[in-house]
């Protein structure tokens, strides 16, 4: 049975950076706090999920060498979508040219995992083609009155191509998972501002990761040894590192971008894994971890081959 695996990929971020420095002079806050804290040093602003979701699908179609017209499906993961409706995905594909449908798909910070398990759902269902971003705003969303959240989030987008092939199939293993119980520890209302209970976020979500990546590890009959790059959510050094240590992983095989992207949702990840395949730090052949968590709470993560065409 022919199966999906990514063939282009591109990111965007904006253009305005806003460093610690910037942020300490709007709350009461240090550069060294910061950092410290969540190993954050800068973040890009200012970006729209429609703008920034074309310019990063736009250049991910020209990696893979394809046209609109070659796409069946756009899956935009989003939980800042720019209008209540129509959906981001929908003003994005006209932005493209694309002639198919297309999904907005909210599952905050997991959103990425989350649509690249969907859209290799619907190319084992028969579609040739799916455009996957994952892409948020989260600036516009925050309080930048609050300390304790403004540190973290930035804006960015981050897109693949999954593209049918008659090889062996390049997404081995995954975990989806969603708990809602914990809905109110990280939310944000209509109209309002993002609303965080950081220390029970941050305890969750190592669980949340370990548990996502073990389902997933397990799933796909490999352990952590086999892991060649590990892709975790980017929002805060230490969620990573403590997760990494209950995992047994080598912080050396993560893929990170935090330093100079911040929390950026459902971009974070494939900000890193390109940032990894931008500095040749992914082989073909390679086993990755993709691995999430995000308001829900969700979490999420797979295990693919790394298969890209050969040039
Ligand atoms: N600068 C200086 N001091 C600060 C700041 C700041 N930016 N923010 C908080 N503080 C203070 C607090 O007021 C507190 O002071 P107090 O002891 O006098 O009350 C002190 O620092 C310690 O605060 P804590 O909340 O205990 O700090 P902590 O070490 O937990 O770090 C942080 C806070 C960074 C928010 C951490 O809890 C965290 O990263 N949590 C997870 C957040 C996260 O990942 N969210 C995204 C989820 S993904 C998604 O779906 C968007």
């Amino acid at each position: 049975m022919p199966h999906g695996r990514i063939t282009g990929w591109a990111t965007h971020l904006p253009d305005k950076v806003l460093t610690n420095d910037d942020i300490a002079k709007m709350v009461d806050t240090t550069d060294e706090w910061i950092r410290e804290r969540s190993g954050i040093t800068s973040r890009h602003v200012g970006g729209t999920v429609t703008e920034m979701s074309t310019e990063a699908g736009k250049a991910a179609m020209a990696t893979a060498g394809i046209g609109p017209e070659d796409i069946d499906l756009l899956l935009l993961a989003t939980c800042t979508s720019d209008q209540q409706f129509p959906s981001s995905s929908a003003v994005v594909q006209h932005a493209l040219g694309l002639t198919c449908g297309a999904i907005d798909m909210n599952a905050a910070c997991s959103g990425f995992v989350y649509g690249l398990v969907t859209a290799m759902q619907f190319i084992d269902g028969g579609l040739d083609r799916v455009l996957l971003i994952g892409s948020d705003a989260l600036a516009a969303i925050t309080d930048w009155t609050d300390r304790g959240t403004c540190v973290l989030f930035g804006d960015g987008a981050g897109a693949v191509v999954i593209e049918r092939s008659g090889e062996e199939p390049s997404l081995l293993g995954w975990d989806l998972m969603s708990d809602g119980s914990a809905a109110g520890i990280l939310y944000c209302d209509h109209g309002g501002k993002i609303v965080m209970n950081g220390k029970e976020v941050f305890r969750r979500a190592v669980l949340a990761m370990e548990n996502a990546a073990t389902n997933a590890m397990d799933r796909a009959g490999v352990t952590s040894g086999d892991i060649a790059l590990v892709i975790p959510h980017q929002a805060n050094i230490r969620i990573i590192e403590a997760s990494f240590k209950r995992l047994g992983l080598p912080m050396d095989r993560a893929a990170m971008v935090l330093h100079r992207t911040g929390n950026t949702s459902a971009a974070s990840i494939p900000l890193a894994m390109v940032d990894a395949i931008d500095a040749g730090r992914i082989q073909p052949g390679d086993l990755l971890l993709l691995v999430g968590f995000g308001a829900g709470m969700s979490s999420a993560a797979a295990v693919i081959r790394w298969d890209p065409p050969q040039a």
